[in-house]
């Protein structure tokens, strides 16, 4: 009875310990799911550049070639441009699944496409993955062409910090913020001049945040980013006041993982 009992908390124990080790990624890290994966462009990753979250040379800005496109129903108007996904091919065909898990960063849009007969994998409200060729080809064999799929949220885990790349006018000042860690899922973005209050920004298109405050060219800039989990990283005078249209600024902050 008494070791019945003892081996019940040490199993308890081991639920709680493992919850715990996983804590940190529970928020996002849901359990798996089932969708389907292709992919677009070629190994080179050319027409994975630029898309519909407003990134540009993804191999400059970091995220390379492991990238996903999202269809309608996990899209979500750009709101989930940036956030980071673990995929694997899942009981496909014979031998069409390879055994690797990649993990990727959304930085395009799968358009869905009504007036194909057969229907779009990418219409709503299907949860369909367009990825990269090289990560397509790291989970399943090239001929499969399509496969289904388990994925799930994860954390993003990037390299320096936040950066912000400074475009539009005097009078329109719009700025990409890209290599977001954490959820990845920027929510909110506020701006500050030196000699102004905050600024709240407001989505432009995928990850283009705007504001049309004409009194900023001439001052540092701070920008504060919230993400979907809730939290906020402010980052103090990231740009100088020399700051330039068409310049990239990084934060010395990023959000912990
Ligand atoms: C793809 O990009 C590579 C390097 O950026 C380039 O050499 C190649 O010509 C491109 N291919 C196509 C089909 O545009
Ligand atoms: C949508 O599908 C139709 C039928 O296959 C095709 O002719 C058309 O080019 C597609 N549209 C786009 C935007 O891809």
């Amino acid at each position: 009875m008494a070791g019945g009992r003892s081996i019940f908390v040490v199993i308890l124990l081991g639920l709680f310990l493992v919850s715990t080790a996983t804590g940190s990624h529970s928020q996002e890290g849901r359990s798996w799911k089932a969708a389907h994966a292709t992919f677009y462009g070629d190994m080179q990753g050319n027409e994975t550049m630029q898309g519909a979250c407003g990134y540009g040379n993804l191999f400059e800005q970091g995220y390379g070639l492991e990238t996903t496109a999202l269809s309608t129903a996990l899209f979500n108007n750009g709101r989930t441009c940036g956030a980071c996904y673990q995929i694997r091919c899942h009981n496909s065909k014979k031998w069409y699944c390879k055994k690797e898990t990649v993990t990727v960063t959304a930085t395009n849009f799968c358009p869905p496409n009504y007036s194909k007969p057969e229907g779009n994998w990418c219409n709503p409200p299907l949860e369909h993955f367009d990825l990269s060729q090289p990560m397509f080809q790291k989970i399943a064999v090239y001929r499969a062409g399509i496969v289904p799929v388990m994925y799930r949220r994860v954390l993003c885990v990037k390299k320096g910090g936040i950066k912000f790349e400074i475009k539009g006018n005097p009078y329109w000042i719009l700025v990409l913020v890209y290599n977001v860690g954490g959820t990845g899922e920027v929510i909110k973005v506020q701006i500050k001049g030196s000699s102004t209050n905050w600024i709240p920004m407001s989505r432009n298109w995928g990850q283009n945040w705007q504001t049309s405050a004409p009194q900023l060219v001439g001052q540092s800039l701070s920008f504060k980013v919230t993400t979907s989990d809730g939290r906020m990283v402010q980052s103090d005078n990231a740009a100088p006041a020399n700051w330039h249209f068409g310049g990239v600024y990084e934060s010395r902050k990023q959000f912990p993982i």
